[in-house]
């Protein structure tokens, strides 16, 4: 039989996904399943975005150009510059998604063996991403009990290599829901210098930032222009992660003209998400605040409930609207395939992700899961319930 690449074999499943299987089953049963296992928010996608593609009139679904219209690209550098971002047009390439603008970065600046330092635990996809650029991800360890800061700047420093190119972080963080400081980000400028390595921030959730904090984009440090790499998607933004189209920016023009060339061979991203993506920059700031303050309401709740449960352990997430959970249990796979397949509570159970496969570090996070937040504050009470019953039956 033909044989399957190794690097096919190496894919890792998405721990976000993986136990879809399990919850399809329970569903047959006729059980209710509360999912919190993936950042698919409840929140209406905005009406201005919607209606562009209802009420268009196009006569030929057309191919849009490679890295996005020039009517797009400049209406982007007004959004961006309302955010303290400063780019122009020609720093943007448009993307199918953010999840097609990390591949691309991946793809145009590493060799295979390349090395690329994350803190973790990191968003998933990031492992297949990078199996899937042949570029090899280097963890480094954010702990719990620090809410998940940036380790140690001397801890970034010994691991960089003749191979390293460059430092990946997720500001705000899946799954962590950290947000990095100013003091921070300026800690990696410094290194990222010093090194001659680039710096991707992946930025997906900027506007969601709590309690009053701001978010710091790298895009805003001085001196960074030939190294800051910026990862974006309306996905989160406008609750369009159907929508598929994000954007990657940098100052950095052989960056750029490398990611024409990728986006080139894929041709464009979709014809009428594009139209939807462009009419949404039009979202009222009342939107935004709605949606912030609905985040926060579910946030505090969410982690109130958690810290009833006796030997939780939770830290409050500043930013996105994610957490990760430490449980008392030993393997976090096996009890929420458990609770998929053995656990119901007036037919109802909750589907989380367990959190090992946002590290690469072999057996880290094998007594976590992450929850995200996304669905209303009563689902989320009834979910913490249902968590803390599933314990004390899986543990009794
Ligand atoms: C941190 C982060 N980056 C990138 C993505 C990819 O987003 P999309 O491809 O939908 O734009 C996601 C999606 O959940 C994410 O959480």
């Amino acid at each position: 039989m033909p044989k399957i690449s190794q690097k096919g074999i190496q894919m890792p499943e998405s721990p976000i996904r993986k136990l879809v299987p399990f919850s399809e089953a329970a569903k047959k049963r006729g059980i209710k399943i509360y999912p919190l296992n993936i950042g698919q928010p409840d929140i209406k996608t905005p009406a201005v975005a919607l209606n562009a593609v209802k009420n268009n009139s196009l006569e030929i679904l057309a191919y849009a150009r490679s890295e996005g219209s020039e009517a797009y690209r400049e209406k982007l550098t007004q959004y961006y510059s309302r955010n303290n971002i400063h780019v122009s047009a020609a720093d943007i390439i448009v993307t199918t998604g953010g999840s097609e603008a990390l591949s691309f970065t991946l793809g145009s600046i590493t060799d295979a063996g390349d090395e690329v330092i994350i803190p973790e635990p990191f968003y998933a996809n990031y492992n297949g991403f990078s199996v899937a650029n042949n570029t090899k991800v280097v963890p480094i360890v954010s702990s719990i009990d620090t809410g998940f800061a940036l380790p140690a700047i001397e801890e970034f420093e010994k691991l960089i290599t003749p191979k390293t190119k460059a430092i990946l972080i997720c500001n705000p963080g899946n799954p962590t829901g950290y947000l990095y400081s100013k003091e921070e980000i300026e800690k990696l400028k410094i290194l990222v210098l010093k090194h001659d390595l680039f710096l991707i921030a992946d930025e997906v959730y900027r506007e969601f930032v709590y309690d009053g904090n701001t978010h710091n984009s790298i895009m805003s440090l001085n001196g960074l222009d030939q190294h800051a790499i910026m990862i974006d998607s309306v996905s989160k933004r406008y609750s369009m992660c159907g929508a598929r189209i994000g954007c990657v920016i940098s100052k950095n023009t052989a960056f750029i003209q490398t990611v024409l060339k990728f986006a080139q061979a894929r041709l464009s991203s979709p014809t009428y998400a594009l139209i939807a993506s462009e009419a949404a920059l039009e979202t009222p700031q009342s939107y935004f605040d709605e949606v912030i303050t609905e985040y926060v309401a579910r946030r505090d709740i969410l982690i109130s409930e958690l810290n009833k449960i006796p030997n939780l352990k939770v830290s409050t997430p500043k930013g996105a609207f994610y957490c990760i959970v430490e449980l008392p249990v030993a393997d976090a796979d096996d009890f929420a395939q458990w609770m998929l397949e053995k656990f119901e509570d007036n037919n109802e159970t909750i589907m989380v992700a367990p959190a090992s496969g946002f590290y690469s570090t072999p057996n880290a996070g094998k007594n976590q899961i992450r929850i995200a937040y996304v669905l209303n504050q009563k689902s989320l009470i009834r979910s913490v319930q249902l968590l803390n019953l599933a314990l004390t039956q899986y543990n009794g």
